[in-house]
């Protein structure tokens, strides 16, 4: 199909305050969120990732058919403070891009990636850049319409028994080598932390704030870019009210005794569990997993994913036994001027982790 010329298709930024745009943006979200195998979680998303986000509303961006009026693909940018050498920004997290399938392939996606940059560089708006790993063919089309390509996200697995390598090793070992599943099974087995996980509710904890501060002190003077990991940001996004009530992310404090030392996301199903955040000083890092092993023992596999992990980091997981698995581009989409470019296409500044976007189920 050819590209669409400016009079057929209209682009603009809708207006979360006018139900008629309201209506017209759950419309095409339920329409995506079904295409992925989500149905009926649109509404619950809407309210909670659209308007209930702390740091401010969503910025959503639609293309229409004008002869039809039809909204035929959108797009959003989720706001996120982000602390960059130890500034802080308002980014966002991009996500729930969507072009309905009789319209792909006509340059839509492109057009609203293109938009929202022109509104992100626009020095009165409050965000100022967006950031994430997208699809692939979503990847194309932001680099089109001017993101960066910035690093890598990498996955990790670490298993905890002899099943948590994944049916087709297990199948092989039940073949051929049943004899060392018991003592593969104790070595991979955690070891008792003297840390202890305790679940978080809906209201920011302080502690959590302890924590991030701690966090950031530590990063002082570094080239680090990492989201903000407060305690409103840690209530809303992994409270037991996250997405009206259906996510199955949870935030955790880590506690030596009475004292935080930090704060940790995880989502668990069907027996595995997966690492969403970990928010802690570096001297903490090792601990700290080591405690979410033992209150995971329940489970044969634990999955994680970041940012192009520096090399430091990259012991650190090898150490304690997790394994490499794909990797997947992550982008910045940031006009030249903004006041810190270079920082944020900077690949190894980024520490970005699954819950720092926008994915609320990742097993
Ligand atoms: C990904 C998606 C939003 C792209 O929307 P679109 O309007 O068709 O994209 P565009 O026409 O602007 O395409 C831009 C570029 O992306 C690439 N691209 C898009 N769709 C592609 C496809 N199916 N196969 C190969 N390349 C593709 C092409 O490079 C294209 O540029 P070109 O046409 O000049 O070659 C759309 O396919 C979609 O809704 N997919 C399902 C939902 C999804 O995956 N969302 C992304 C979440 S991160």
């Amino acid at each position: 199909m050819s590209k669409p010329t400016d009079e057929e298709i209209v682009y603009r930024r809708a207006n979360h305050d006018d139900p008629a745009d309201r209506e017209r943006i759950l419309g095409i979200l339920r329409e995506y969120l079904t295409s992925v195998g989500e149905p009926g979680v649109a509404d619950a998303r809407y309210q909670w990732l659209y308007r209930k986000n702390p740091a401010l509303t969503a910025y959503t961006f639609l293309a229409s058919d004008r002869a039809t009026r039809e909204v035929v693909g959108l797009t959003s940018l989720f706001p996120r403070p982000v602390w960059v050498h130890g500034q802080t920004f308002l980014g966002a997290i991009g996500g729930d891009g969507y072009v309905t399938p009789r319209y792909r392939r006509r340059g839509i996606i492109t057009r609203l990636h293109s938009e929202a940059l022109r509104v992100m560089s626009d020095r009165d708006e409050a965000v100022s850049f967006m950031y994430g790993p997208p699809e692939p063919n979503n990847l194309k089309a932001l680099l089109h319409a001017g993101a960066s390509r910035v690093g890598q996200v990498q996955r990790f697995v670490r298993p905890l028994d002899a099943d948590g390598f994944g049916a087709r090793v297990t199948a092989h070992m039940a073949q051929w080598a049943a004899p060392l599943r018991k003592p593969l099974a104790w070595a991979l087995s955690p070891r008792r932390s003297k840390l202890r996980l305790l679940e978080l509710g809906d209201q920011p904890d302080a502690r959590v704030d302890r924590v991030w501060h701690a966090t950031v002190d530590a990063f002082e003077g570094t080239k680090h870019v990492i989201p903000v990991r407060d305690a409103p940001f840690y209530a809303w996004r992994f409270g037991p009210s996250s997405e009206g009530g259906i996510g199955r992310q949870r935030g955790y404090l880590v506690l030596d005794g009475e004292t935080p030392v930090a704060a940790v996301a995880l989502e668990r199903h069907e027996g595995k569990a997966a690492i969403v955040d970990v928010t802690a000083p570096p001297r903490w890092l090792a601990r700290t997993y080591r405690a979410i092993f033992d209150a995971c023992r329940d489970v044969a596999s634990i999955h994680f994913e970041v940012h192009t992990p520096c090399p430091r980091l990259q012991m650190t997981l090898y150490r304690l036994g997790f394994l490499p698995r794909t990797s997947k581009p992550f982008q910045v989409h940031v006009g030249p001027h903004h006041p810190a470019y270079d920082a944020l296409v900077r690949p190894n500044a980024w520490r970005y982790m699954w819950g720092d976007g926008d994915v609320t189920r990742v097993l």
